[in-house]
């Protein structure tokens, strides 16, 4: 076994050299300022200190104390900030502090803690959306340099450019974190030692291929999928020559890191064969040379640390380019690294083009990096994880669904226009579509995805129905039925991905609103709290859910039912429906045989009620009752706040990690851009793969 004979241990040593990424700068220090003495104090003294004196001291926390300047008393700032931004205190039967004084309290102190971003993808919105987004912002620090692992998705890139996608059964090698919210981020995945075991068998698999032969009478020949080059070095009787070895790491280095190794890298290469190849076996050696290159950090991780002297520093031109391929893609685009070589990417200017380039070309790996942004935004792709009963009279296929609401937002992003409001508001939709290839034709022909099988859905309607279509139709997308759904919330996809196995989830959905539209926060469910509705079925969702109107439930719960309630509008399977469905347990009763025995159970038809009320969104406008779900989603789509923070999901999506106070100017330069170019995601996506944000590091 080649690995035990001579692997180089200090190669793998590397990788948890760099598994944690670098501490982020200290904050800079603030000038004092009038804010404390107009309004914070007073805020304290009206509604905290009563509670929280030295007599008081409840909790065993004073507040009457509190050093203004917030750097000397950061702790307790923290936690009177922490309290306020969760609507937690004072406690629900006080006055309630109105909602922009709140948000400014919450932003004073944290312009004053100056809190590095909370690491989790989830905890983006920490950072409030006034400090942001409140004036104009001036160019902020330059992040602190980071080493970040691939992502799962881009190290499988990586290993299908390598094996050009031949090799089935590699494995991506990290431990995953789980998490709500935007899946790639620098601060969660990590390289433990079962990642390393992986990640040395996976790149022994992949020399194994490379350098699979037959050996015929002394002479070798290569398989199918190997590499040429490779297999001339592989007869054990035969010594390769220097330039042999050197051309084949040289190649491994194109094809793995697209970049030529320096002098060094050659040398020690070499020096790792001839080590081995004492040993007295020289194919192994080779392959173990081979290997060590599909292990070195760079395979890995993504360095992004910038050249240069100074406090602020861009990106490294090799840096530059495999950031930017892997915020397009999952592989290290050959023209970027090609541009980075020629000195091409070396201003805005340069990278727009470039940049602009990938996103108008049209291979399926860069849409689908795209596509990914919207999936991990809606997360409606999570409906195939709910399970439900089969029903009797339609078929329930939320594989398809989801297949819908993708090609619904490839459909959306093709035009590139108003994309944000678009999504939320189309009346058209994909309904079980599909294409097939028409060879004769070469073209991709429109396609009935679930075709009912006449045996087995003897009186069952296909997915059409679940969208309020009677007859499929090819013309796609279709509109839908006249104030019924509009926009991805409405799509089956979305809604089934936040309903549980009986029921729809408005609490969820609220949260999925208040969170991913309004920029706000929800503390977690304590632990402890029965969170459950009463199991009544003769009764409505929303009677049941007035459990949570309990001032203990409410306050965290004033923050998310109002939201969600409107899509009651829909059964949990995503079917619009005018009335609810719920037991009749009288008739029930009646309902049975002559013996006695149930004849089961019988329901009856309730009023639905679909409004929903919007509070402390941070949009005065935005604030006030929606009748129904459409108006709600409406309203929505016309708010610059919920396209504020849309943007604001756009940047933690391409830049991997959550915005800080730093990146204010980024983010409002991105907004204008979105608005400018009439909503289009392309402007966006370009603007801040050049902001400053994304191309300056500053040293550590
Ligand atoms: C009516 C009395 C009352 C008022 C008014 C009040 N608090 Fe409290 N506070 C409490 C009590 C009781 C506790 C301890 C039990 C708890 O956490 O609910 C507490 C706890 C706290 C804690 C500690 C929480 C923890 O998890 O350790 C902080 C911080 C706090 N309050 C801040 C505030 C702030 C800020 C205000 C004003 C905006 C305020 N309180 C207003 C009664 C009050
Ligand atoms: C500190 C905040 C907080 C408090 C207090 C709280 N909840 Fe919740 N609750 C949440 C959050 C957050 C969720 C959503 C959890 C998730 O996203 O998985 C939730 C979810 C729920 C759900 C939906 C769960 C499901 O599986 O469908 C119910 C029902 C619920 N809570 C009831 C209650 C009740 C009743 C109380 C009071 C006794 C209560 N909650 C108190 C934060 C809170």
């Amino acid at each position: 076994m080649t690995r035990l004979a001579c692997f180089p241990l200090l190669l793998v040593a590397g990788l948890f050299a760099f598994a944690q990424p670098p501490k982020p700068a200290a904050p800079a220090p603030v000038a004092p300022d009038t804010a404390f003495k107009d309004e914070i104090a007073p805020l304290l003294k009206a509604h905290c200190v009563k509670c929280h004196s030295a007599d008081t001291a409840k909790g065993d926390v004073r507040l009457d104390d509190l050093n203004p300047d917030v750097s000397k008393d950061a702790a307790r700032w923290a936690a009177v900030r922490d309290q306020l931004r969760d609507g937690l205190m004072p406690p629900p039967k006080e006055t309630r502090i109105a909602d922009a004084k709140v948000r400014a309290a919450v932003a004073w102190i944290t312009s004053k803690t100056g809190d590095p971003a909370p690491k989790l993808p989830n905890q983006g919105n920490l950072i409030p959306h006034e400090l942001l987004f409140g004036k104009p912002a001036p160019a902020g620090d330059a992040p602190a340099g980071r080493v970040w692992r691939l992502s799962p998705d881009a190290y499988m890139g990586f290993t299908q450019s390598i094996t050009r996608g031949k090799l089935g059964g590699l494995v991506q090698p990290f431990t995953l974190v789980p998490e709500r919210g935007i899946k790639d981020f620098a601060g969660l995945y990590t390289i433990d030692e079962p990642s390393t075991e992986i990640l040395i068998r996976n790149a022994e698999a992949i020399v194994e291929a490379q350098t699979g032969h037959t050996t015929t009478g002394g002479k070798i020949a290569g398989r199918n999928d190997s590499v040429r080059e490779f297999i001339a070095i592989m007869d054990p009787n035969a010594e390769p020559t220097r330039s042999q070895l050197e051309s084949a790491v040289r190649l491994q280095y194109k094809m793995a890191l697209n970049r030529t190794p320096t002098d060094d890298d050659l040398k020690r290469y070499l020096g790792l064969y001839d080590r081995c190849a004492k040993a007295g076996d020289r194919p192994g050696a080779v392959k173990t040379m081979l290997q060590a290159v599909l292990l070195k950090t760079d395979a890995v991780f993504r360095s992004e640390l910038g050249k240069g002297e100074g406090s602020r520093r861009m990106l490294a031109p090799d840096e530059l380019a495999l950031a930017l391929s892997l915020a397009l893609g999952d592989k290290r685009e050959s023209g970027l690294a090609t541009a980075a070589a020629k000195g091409e990417l070396a201003t805005k200017e340069q990278i727009a083009v470039h940049v602009r380039g990938v996103l108008d070309s049209t291979r399926e790996s860069d849409r689908t990096r795209v596509l990914g942004f919207f999936r991990e935004f809606f997360e409606y792709a999570n409906a195939a994880n709910v399970f439900k009963d089969k029903p009797k009279t339609f078929v329930h296929s939320p594989g398809q669904y989801v297949a819908d609401t993708d090609r619904l937002v490839k459909h959306v992003l093709a035009a590139d226009k108003d994309v944000l409001r678009e999504l939320l508001t189309t009346d058209k939709s994909f309904v079980n579509y599909t294409t097939a290839k028409n060879k004769q034709k070469n073209i991709d022909e429109p396609k009935q995805a679930v075709i009912l099988n006449p045996n087995n859905n003897k009186n069952q309607t296909g997915p059409e129905s679940v969208y309020g279509i009677d007859k499929w139709v090819p013309e796609q997308p279709v509109a839908m039925p006249a104030n019924t759904r509009l926009g991805v919330l409405m799509q089956p996809s979305w809604l089934v991905a936040w309903s549980t196995n009986f029921d729809n989830d408005p609490v969820r959905r609220g949260r999925w609103v208040r969170e991913r539209l309004l920029g706000g926060t929800v503390p977690d469910l304590p632990i402890g709290v029965v969170a459950q509705v009463p199991d009544d079925p003769h009764r409505g969702f929303r009677d049941r859910l007035t459990v949570t109107r309990d001032a203990a439930c409410w306050k965290c719960h004033q923050e998310m039912d109002e939201l969600g309630l409107p899509f009651e509008q829909f059964d949990h399977y995503g079917r619009f429906r005018a009335t609810e469905t719920v037991l009749d347990p009288d008739a029930t009763a009646k309902n049975i045989d002559k013996k006695g025995k149930s004849l089961g159970p019988v329901t009856r038809e309730i009023p639905l009620s679909v409004a929903g009320v919007i509070a402390s969104s941070g949009d005065a406008k935005l604030d006030g009752e929606a009748k129904n779900p459409r108006e709600f989603v409406t309203k929505m789509a016309n708010s610059e706040r919920v396209r504020q923070v849309f943007v604001r999901h756009a940047f933690r999506y391409y830049l991997g990690r959550n915005e800080t106070l730093a990146d204010a100017k980024t983010l409002q330069d991105a907004d204008r851009a979105y608005v400018a170019s009439g909503g289009s995601f392309k402007a966006l996506v370009v603007a801040l793969l050049t902001s400053d944000s994304f191309l300056y590091r500053s040293a550590k």
